[in-house]
């Protein structure tokens, strides 16, 4: 088992991260005291997979335990199935019961158990047990937690530490392709923003990777969390110029994932991979970048089975999204851009035209 620690005062964390240990988080968890019941929030497919396992070392442990399923996508972190959990776990609660809150899948589900621990009776603990790699690299990590509203994505949440990261990458071994993919566009983010020894290694052992290697997984997450843990500490409510290294890609990303309608077409890591090569481009046009380096960090997104080429949205509908505030185009923007594999800088104000020639590139119409 590795572990990595996020320090923030009385809300310090450890993530830990193992393969196949599963039978330890029970304990674990007693000695954290996170309280008597566990309420795990899960999905039905997730459930199937790994909740006896997580059931009975929380037994073992001798804590109660209950489930609490939610639908198996975004649509989860809705207001409706926060209010339907918050109701339900004050129902199961009281007569003695101190109340914790496990979250048992990918980001959908820590995002969602995390906002709802954050709001329960002005909050309660509650562990981030992620299974995508996805959720082990990053949303379980930070404490950002939240719904969706109708108009947008993360519009209801909150800064809500949890007390425990436990990654198993025994998980992974069943995640489909397009998940682990999804996961690896931020693992690449990692790697181009923090250090170019993890860019290295991932391009090194891809290939055990992409097999599931539990070794090799286990020492990317470990990299990947310690790297978001250094990055919370320095700014843990994203308010002074140093979390939002974490949006590279994210930028155009999420004007693309918008356009394409959440999930349909892409999921997060594909959106985002599209969005690292937006942004990489806008650094080759301002000289900031080395073509060289941009070329492998595009090599290795397509070797990671994630896109490099633009299908089926519009350029219209994507400036759209990225500019329904209009001054984010006309006036300030903000982008994190490289300079090298393993440094960003973050620029403002980058021309309309700029953008624009950065989305045409990914659908092969612009040339370098
Ligand atoms: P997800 O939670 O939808 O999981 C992807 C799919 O994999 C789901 O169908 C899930 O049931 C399934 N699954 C989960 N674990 C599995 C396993 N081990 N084996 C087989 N199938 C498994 O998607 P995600 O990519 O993990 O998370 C996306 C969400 O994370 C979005 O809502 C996004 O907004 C959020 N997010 C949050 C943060 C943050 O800092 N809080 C950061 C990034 C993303
Ligand atoms: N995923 C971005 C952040 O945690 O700030």
């Amino acid at each position: 088992m590795r572990k990595t620690r996020v320090n923030l005062g009385d809300r310090s964390y450890e993530i830990m991260i193992c393969r196949n240990e599963t039978a330890k988080l029970g304990r674990i968890i007693k000695q954290l005291d996170l309280g008597t019941d566990a309420v795990i929030i899960t999905n039905s497919r997730v459930k199937k997979l790994f909740g006896p396992g997580v059931k009975k070392s929380l037994l073992s442990a001798g804590l109660n335990v209950r489930f609490e399923i939610v639908p198996d996508s975004e649509a989860a972190k809705s207001e409706k199935h926060c209010l339907r959990l918050l109701n339900r776990i004050s129902r199961f609660d009281g007569l003695g019961r101190r109340v914790f809150i496990v979250a048992l899948g990918g980001g959908v589900i820590g995002d969602l158990a995390g906002f709802v621990a954050s709001i329960y009776k002005r909050g309660v603990p509650y562990a981030q047990v992620p299974t995508t790699l996805l959720a082990q690299v990053d949303s379980s990590i930070g404490g950002k937690v939240a719904i969706d509203l109708d108009i947008g994505k993360n519009l209801a949440g909150s800064f809500y530490q949890p007390r425990l990261v436990y990654s198993d990458v025994s998980f992974l071994k069943k995640l489909p392709e397009k998940e682990l993919a999804s996961g690896l566009a931020e693992v690449i983010k990692y790697g181009v923003i923090k250090s170019a020894a993890l860019f290295s290694f991932i391009r090194k052992n891809l290939k055990k990777i992409l097999r599931r290697d539990p070794a090799v997984l286990e020492r990317v997450v470990y990299e990947c969390g310690s790297i978001k843990a250094g990055v919370v500490e320095k700014d843990e409510r994203d308010n002074k110029d140093a979390r939002i290294i974490l949006n590279f890609g994210h930028t155009v990303g999420h004007a693309i994932e918008t356009a394409a309608g959440y999930g349909k077409r892409y999921n997060h890591g594909q959106a985002i991979a599209l969005g690292m090569l937006a942004a990489s481009f806008i650094s080759i046009k301002l000289n900031l970048l080395a073509e060289a380096d941009y070329l492998k960090i595009r090599a290795l997104i397509k070797n990671s089975g994630l896109p490099v080429a633009l299908k089926g949205v519009s350029e219209g509908k994507i400036m759209r999204a990225l500019g329904h505030d209009k001054k984010f185009i006309r006036g300030k923007n903000r982008f994190v851009l490289p300079v090298s594999i393993g440094e960003t800088v973050i620029k403002e104000n980058i021309p309309e035209s700029l953008i624009r020639g950065s989305i045409k590139t990914l659908y092969g119409l612009k040339k370098r």
